[in-house]
C-alpha cells in the first residue's frame, strides 16, 4: 500500500494493494479521464510532483518512465510511500 496526495487540496488517499489509484480517486469524486484502464492508451497520464512511481503501463516510453514525472493511475503504482500528484 502507498498514499497519494493531491497537490491542489492536500488531500491524502491510501491506495490498498488490490485497488488502483484511479479507482480510489474516482470513488472520492476526483475525476481523471480514462479509457483503456490497462496502461495502453495514455488517456489517464497524470503529472507526478514528488515520489517515485512504479510504472506498469505500456504507453510511456522508457525515457518518460525513467523521468518519473508522470504515471498512469489506471494501473501504475508507487515505489515510494507517497506520490504527490498534480491534481
Ligand atoms: Fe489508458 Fe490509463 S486509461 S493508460
Amino acid at each position: 500500500p502507498f498514499e497519494v496526495e493531491l497537490a491542489s487540496s492536500g488531500q491524502v488517499f491510501q491506495i490498498p494493494a488490490e485497488r488502483t489509484v484511479f479507482e480510489v480517486l474516482d470513488e472520492a469524486g476526483i475525476e481523471i479521464e480514462s479509457s483503456c484502464e490497462q496502461g495502453v492508451c495514455g488517456t489517464c497520464v497524470t503529472r507526478v510532483l514528488k515520489g517515485t512511481p512504479e510504472h506498469r503501463d505500456k504507453f510511456l516510453t522508457v525515457a518518460e518512465q525513467a523521468a518519473n514525472n508522470c504515471f498512469t493511475p489506471c494501473c501504475s503504482r508507487a515505489k515510494s510511500s507517497r506520490l504527490v500528484l498534480d491534481l
